[in-house]
């Protein structure tokens, strides 16, 4: 994609690398999207407890699970999956942005016109924190340049697709959104509206995943589809009318199916906390190699996960299969997560008003819940603040959140074919 600057034009790169500290800067100052995604997933919680100490009970006893070992977990049960989101969803949506802005200062963020939707995949979705964190970014980013009088014009609209094997999820996905639709509507005016909320899990198993298949074969639906009845009257032989238009017409047919039809790659790829052993990867390689080629020109595969000699392995492999698919590597870094006092807050705050709801109806749960025990400790730490003081100083008693390690691998210059190149050419000369 290429811009001006100054009269000048420049590369989304170049242009990138010039505005990340204005971008960061702005960002930073009016990001009320944050505070409205906690306030969701709290609501969410707690109205999916409500005053049942029943369901409380059963949160409460997958809360260590969800905790240390949520690679074992199927997430059949809804109660598993709130677990799962009261320490984990509002920690990786912050973890995500903090992800984008890297790849925006390193000048990688794949940007879409104003007219496109990004195409967005969050792979091992879970309760898609990376979907959501997206949308806000590029909401948040679209209408800032907008503003802008020089430089790019990003898209504010982002297209999010999940894929995830566990049957609950569905239903954490669908009542968050409606929790964020509810928390928009009562909140302040925003600079921008949001329209892009998705409501389900759009596919369910990695395995056999390949997003080019999917898209020819529903191409190729919709286009039957389209030329059926024309065929139809064309099987007596003759040459008529309506199979001469329906030849010419294929073109348009055929343009037409393939955009009704999903994509066939995508311009951001997020797998995070999902490849946690070597088994894992040797099972699921050959769909990580099909993601690795499901990026658009410019699109970039991100990679979030703890960091350590534990992952030094399948780090290697997933960098070989990345230079197998001539992606170029980005970002390869260890960060800590929400360093930043006022983050930390408001990641630790979630979590504790979802749990002094708990409390509330079991008092005392965390001396039976099975959670390590320095957890145990700030948990209870933090719920011996009064509800009446300031959150933030409930939010002091959790200590930092760990490390986390990215990866952003980037579909450049050098993956792109020849062939491929002329297609590009070719199309943008039609759409002139
Ligand atoms: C630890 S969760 C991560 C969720 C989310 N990405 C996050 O960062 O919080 C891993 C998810 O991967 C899903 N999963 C595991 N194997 C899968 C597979 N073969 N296909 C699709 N999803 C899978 C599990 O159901 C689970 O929801």
């Amino acid at each position: 994609m290429v811009s001006e600057l100054g009269g000048r034009p420049v590369t989304a790169r170049q242009w990138e690398l010039q505005a990340a500290d204005e971008w960061l800067a702005y960002r930073r100052d009016t990001n009320s999207d944050s505070a409205h995604f906690c306030e969701a997933v709290t609501r969410l919680i707690v109205r999916a407890v409500g005053e049942n100490v029943g369901a409380a009970k059963r949160v409460i006893a997958q809360l260590g699970l969800t905790l240390s070992r949520c690679d074992e977990l199927d997430f059949k049960e809804f109660d598993q999956t709130l677990a799962y989101a009261l320490w984990h969803e509002v920690d990786r949506y912050h973890r995500v942005t903090q992800a984008l802005d890297m790849l925006f200062e390193r000048g990688a963020l794949p940007i879409a016109k104003p007219a496109r939707r990004l195409q967005m995949l969050e792979v091992g979705s879970g309760p898609a924190p990376a979907g959501y964190a997206t949308v806000d970014y590029f909401a948040a980013l679209g209408a800032w340049t907008q503003r802008q009088t020089a430089g790019f014009h990003s898209s504010d609209s982002v297209e999010v697709h999940t894929l995830d094997r566990g049957p609950a999820w569905r239903q954490m996905i669908h009542r968050l959104s409606e929790e964020l639709l509810l928390v928009a509507r009562s909140g302040a005016e925003r600079p921008y509206v949001r329209r892009d909320r998705f409501f389900d899990v759009t596919y369910n198993d990695l395995r056999g995943f390949n997003p080019r298949e999917l898209h020819n074969q529903t191409r190729d639906r919709h286009l039957d589809r389209m030329l059926e009845s024309t065929w139809a009257e064309d099987g007596d032989g003759f040459v008529d009318f309506d199979a001469w238009f329906a030849v010419s017409d294929r073109q348009v047919a055929k343009a037409l199916a393939a955009k009704a039809a999903p994509p066939s790659a995508y311009d951001l790829i997020v797998v995070a906390n999902f490849i946690t052993n070597e088994e894992m990867l040797q099972m699921l390689k050959p769909d990580v190699e099909v993601l690795a080629r499901s990026l658009v020109p410019g699109g970039v595969l991100l990679i979030l996960s703890a960091p350590g000699a534990k992952y030094t392995q399948i780090w290697e492999h997933i960098r070989e299969l990345a230079r197998r698919a001539r992606l170029e590597q980005v970002v390869d870094e260890v960060v800590g997560a929400h360093r930043e006092p006022a983050t930390h807050a408001l990641v630790a705050s979630a979590t504790i008003n979802a749990l002094r709801h708990l409390e509330r109806l079991v008092p005392n749960a965390w001396t039976a819940a099975e959670l390590p025990d320095a957890v145990r400790a700030e948990v209870v730490s933090a719920l011996s603040v009064p509800a009446s003081a300031p959150i933030e100083e409930a939010a002091a008693r959790f200590g930092p959140y760990p490390h986390f390690q990215v990866h952003a691998f980037k579909r450049g210059h050098r993956a792109i074919s020849l062939k491929e190149r002329k297609r590009f050419s070719l199309r943008k000369a039609t759409q002139r």
